[in-house]
């Protein structure tokens, strides 16, 4: 999969709008592929962020990356490891990676050929996307809230069909939750689900802390089998599994401290199968 390498410009991204954060979550993954060891090296998004025109100096003073963008890495790369073990063994999947936001994913992993890739966000942040990114006969960027049905219509079934959707369900009520994994699993014969959960407080915390823009979180997310039929569990892990690897030992203590208390389980990494 190739992207372009003309430069573009967003300074017109609004400070604290939802493209801004999709710029910080870009930037910490580009800034974790500059370290000495990176966990998740995505030179992609390094690449990308040389080519856009936009105030970096200012997301690096805000964003803390020295710390920071482990939180990226780490969740990114158990989610990449899931992907490339369901292309390895399935070259022919259709991916759908719903809220890609500016995610490079795509071209960081090394997919066969015949994969037919799907990057779906809201239309701004898909307009701001299709300029850095050229749509290819195997890459492919859709506008729309995942909330509306009419967008599945576009994606070819029969294929065995790998859902991924980071940082993105929280962000959805139970019921828009529950009627996703149902559309999904409607219209797809088989694949895996690959999502983030936050914990049932999250949506509570956000009232406080955020404005309440999380507004769904679930204890345990095995309890998701029981919402739909067609979901198999196969295993789930906190995203801060692997904060080991973080090579400055100062930055690796904080992650252990955290690791030590219940907040470690704040963001778990789920894979289903269907
Ligand atoms: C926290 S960002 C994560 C982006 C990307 N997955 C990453 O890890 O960098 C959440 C993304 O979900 C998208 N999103 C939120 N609600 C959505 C919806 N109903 N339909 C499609 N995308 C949505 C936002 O536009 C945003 O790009």
């Amino acid at each position: 999969m190739t992207s372009r390498t003309s430069q573009v410009d967003f300074t017109g991204v609004r400070w604290g709008s939802v493209e801004w954060t999709n710029l910080v979550t870009l930037y910490l993954r580009a800034y974790e592929s500059r370290s000495r060891r990176p966990i998740l090296g995505d030179k992609a998004a390094a690449e990308a962020v040389d080519r856009i025109n936009y105030d970096f100096r200012r997301i690096h003073r805000t964003s803390l990356p020295a710390s920071n963008q482990y939180l990226v890495a780490l969740r990114a790369k158990q989610l990449d490891d899931w992907c490339a073990d369901f292309v390895a063994r399935h070259p022919d999947a259709v991916v759908l990676h719903l809220g890609c936001g500016l995610d490079s994913r795509a071209f960081r992993l090394a997919l066969p050929p015949s994969v037919l890739w799907f990057d779906v966000d809201q239309p701004g942040v898909i307009e701001l996307r299709r300029r850095l990114y050229d749509e290819t006969e195997h890459y492919r960027m859709i506008g729309s809230s995942v909330t509306e049905s009419k967008w599945l219509d576009q994606i070819a079934t029969g294929r065995p069909t790998l859902v991924v959707a980071e940082g993105l369900l929280m962000y959805l009520s139970e019921g828009e939750v529950r009627q996703l994994l149902e559309r999904l699993t409607d219209r797809f014969d088989c694949g895996e689900m690959l999502f983030d959960t936050t914990s049932a407080l999250a949506p509570l915390l956000s009232k406080v802390l955020t404005k309440g823009i999380t507004k769904w979180g679930i204890r345990d997310a095995r309890e998701m089998e029981s919402w739909n039929p067609r979901l198999r569990f196969l295993e789930q892990t906190p995203a801060l599994a692997g904060y080991q690897k973080i090579e400055t030992t100062a930055v690796r203590l904080i992650y252990k401290l955290v690791w030590a208390t219940p907040m470690r389980a704040y963001d778990v990494l789920n894979r289903f199968e269907y």
